[in-house]
């Protein structure tokens, strides 16, 4: 297969995580027989000191014409100035909007090697299998900003299409697991929310009666989900309840460096992501867990391309190499840990075996 693949490095620890997730995917296509052309392009900071502007044109233009577009993460101190005209941020937000990727898939599945970085006890973690889908384009993210001389406000906005949207891409992939949704709002308080929970109701109960619908108020469900994981199958929410939420969810499986994302609209581009950011506090030294970024190529070959065996290939091989303790200082403290170089390594020659041992199957 020919693919078209933007890579969006971004800034901070974005090179050297999306350098990573390259080098998978050109190992994958050698091996497959694929020919994915790589383009990189400007984003975040890196945009902006280049050109002025955090979403260029021409990324964005690359971008509609590509088959998936694969990003590191943008942002840092450089461009954090809360007078800046212009921010990292805003090129992160304008693509999401421009591509319509109005549904955020975040998964997490603690892996049992990995389960000693994680704060909650192992025996919660066991079996946990969960994926947020997290509205992406809508909520206060996208509202009116205001600025006035005694105070600010950010305009919190939702419509009814842009939930049913996003509620029934929670219910077709809940189809494809254990077919419970649950709906997170703050119902009790937000008119957003009381629209959301109406909406997702309506939603699941005439088009889904196969799939189980809860909902749960967004406070409760941030202890619930370190309380009792397991649970949680699909967990839907609107877009900044998803963002905090997920973070929090990195927890389960042990760091932020392990989870990857997918964004997904009704065009044929998808966006894929580490859901971490740019992580100023280690950038440049080499040591940031690749992990994540792997896994959201493993995503985009899955979601963007169909390649489901090459997508395995790769989850497997990450598995492999954390099964074999390969990790970053984020996982594992002191000597033990390795750079980013040898953990991407470790990646490659585990999805190199798998490969081998696959084709002596065939
Ligand atoms: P962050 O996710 O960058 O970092 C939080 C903590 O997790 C840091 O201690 C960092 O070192 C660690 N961490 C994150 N990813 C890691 C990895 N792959 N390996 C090892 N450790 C990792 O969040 P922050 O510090 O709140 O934000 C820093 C900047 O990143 C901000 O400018 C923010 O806007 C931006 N950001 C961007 C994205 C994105 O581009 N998708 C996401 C989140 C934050
Ligand atoms: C993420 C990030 C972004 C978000 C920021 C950088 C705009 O935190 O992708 O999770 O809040 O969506
Ligand atoms: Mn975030």
């Amino acid at each position: 297969m020919h693919a078209e693949i933007v890579v969006l490095p971004g800034d901070g620890i974005g090179p050297e995580v999306t350098h990573a997730a390259v080098q998978v995917l050109r190992a994958v296509a050698r091996r497959h027989g694929h020919a994915f052309a790589f383009t990189q392009c400007l984003i975040g900071g890196a945009a902006i000191d280049a050109t002025g502007q955090a979403l260029p044109e021409d990324t964005l233009q690359r971008c509609r014409e590509a088959d998936a577009v694969l990003l590191g993460a943008v942002g840092g101190p450089k461009w954090s100035d809360p007078k800046a005209p212009v921010r990292p941020e805003q090129g992160l937000l304008a693509i999401r909007k421009a591509l319509g990727l109005y549904a955020n898939l975040r998964p997490v599945k603690p892996h049992p090697a990995a389960m000693g970085a994680s704060p909650i006890k192992p025996h919660l973690l066991t079996g946990v299998d969960l994926v947020v889908v997290r509205e992406l384009t809508g909520g206060v993210y996208f509202g009116q900003k205001t600025r006035t001389g005694s105070g600010a406000s950010d305009l919190c906005e939702y419509t009814i299409e842009e939930i049913e949207r996003v509620v029934r891409r929670a219910c077709h992939l809940a189809r494809t697991r254990r077919g419970h949704v649950v709906s997170v709002d703050k119902a009790n308080v937000l008119e957003t929310s009381r629209l959301w929970r109406e909406v997702a109701t309506r939603v699941a109960g005439s088009e889904f009666p196969d799939v189980t619908l809860e909902h749960q108020l967004v406070d409760s469900m941030a202890m619930h989900l370190l309380a009792r994981p397991r649970d949680y199958d699909v967990i839907v929410t609107e877009n900044m309840f998803g963002d905090i939420l997920t973070d929090e969810a990195s927890m389960l499986a042990g760091s932020l460096g392990l989870l990857p994302s997918a964004s997904l609209g009704e065009g044929r581009v998808g966006l894929y992501e580490p859901i971490h950011g740019s992580a100023p506090d280690i950038a440049g030294r080499g040591i940031a867990n690749p992990y994540a970024a792997i896994l959201s190529a493993a995503l985009l070959l899955r979601h963007s391309l169909g390649l489901e065996d090459e997508a395995g290939a790769i989850e497997l091989a990450v598995s492999h190499a954390l099964d074999a303790g390969t990790f970053t200082a984020d996982l594992a403290a002191g000597d033990t840990a390795v750079g980013t170089r040898a953990a991407t390594e470790a990646v490659l020659e585990h999805l190199l075996d798998t490969c081998y041992v696959a084709e002596l199957r065939d």
